[in-house]
């Protein structure tokens, strides 16, 4: 299959559905499933949180696609801005109290945006360019509902987390105004070679079965 054969890309990032590829400029998220309705609604919730400003942003002229690969198989492509997934290296560089509250900001915006992430327990799944955070990965998303989103309850342990980092001496503060860490050699994510979550080491993840709803 041409998107995964494509020698220019290397692997950023893995996670329970999708794997994450650069070509150094740009991220692309690739997830295999058969379930059409899931990964249409993974589409429709990162396009629309791009849209407010919470996801990572869509390069112009870059378009999502979802394509059918046979056996009833169907393939996501998510086209981004190429970003740094440790939450924690930023919160090294603002402190933990700051990123928390810049995590708190972006979650209500989505929830006024009528979407509830429903995988903020991922640390991985919150992004950033050395400026600010965005929230990724909207394949647990569903339509918000006060009583039934669980994004406060994640929150709230992110927020016990984060309020234990300190500014480190290593990441002064000027060092997030040197620009964007877009492209740059070192906004590589996270090991390719560190699978999470029980990811295969290579090849992309194949749907298993849902999580929760
Ligand atoms: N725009 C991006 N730039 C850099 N790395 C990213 C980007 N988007 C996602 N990643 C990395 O890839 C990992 C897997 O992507 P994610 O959307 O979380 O997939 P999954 O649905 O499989 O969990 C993320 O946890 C993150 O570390
Ligand atoms: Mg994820």
């Amino acid at each position: 299959m041409e998107y995964f054969n494509n020698k220019n890309l290397t692997k950023i990032g893995e996670g329970s559905f999708g794997t994450v590829y650069t070509n150094g400029r740009y991220a692309y998220k690739f997830v295999v499933s058969s379930d059409k309705m899931k990964l249409m609604r993974e589409m429709r919730m990162f396009r629309r949180a791009s849209k407010i400003g919470v996801a990572p942003p869509i390069p112009p002229g870059q378009k999502m696609s979802l394509k059918s690969i046979g056996n009833g198989e169907y393939v996501l492509r998510i086209v981004m801005k190429r970003l740094d997934g440790n939450v924690m290296k930023y919160a090294k560089i603002v402190g933990g109290n700051q990123a928390y509250s810049e995590i708190a900001n972006l979650t209500s915006q989505l929830h006024l945006g009528g979407i509830c992430h429903g995988d903020l327990y991922e640390l991985d799944n919150i992004v950033h360019d050395g400026k600010r955070l965005y929230i990724t990965d909207f394949s647990e998303s569903t339509v918000f509902n006060n009583k039934r989103c669980m994004d406060q309850n994640a929150l709230s342990s992110l927020q016990q987390k984060l309020s234990k980092v300190l500014i480190s001496a290593s990441s002064p503060k000027s060092k997030r105004r040197r620009g964007g860490l877009f492209g740059s050699p070192g906004s590589n994510m996270g090991s390719p070679n560190t699978p999470r979550r029980g990811s295969p080491p290579s090849a992309p993840v194949k749907s298993r079965a849902k999580r929760r709803i």
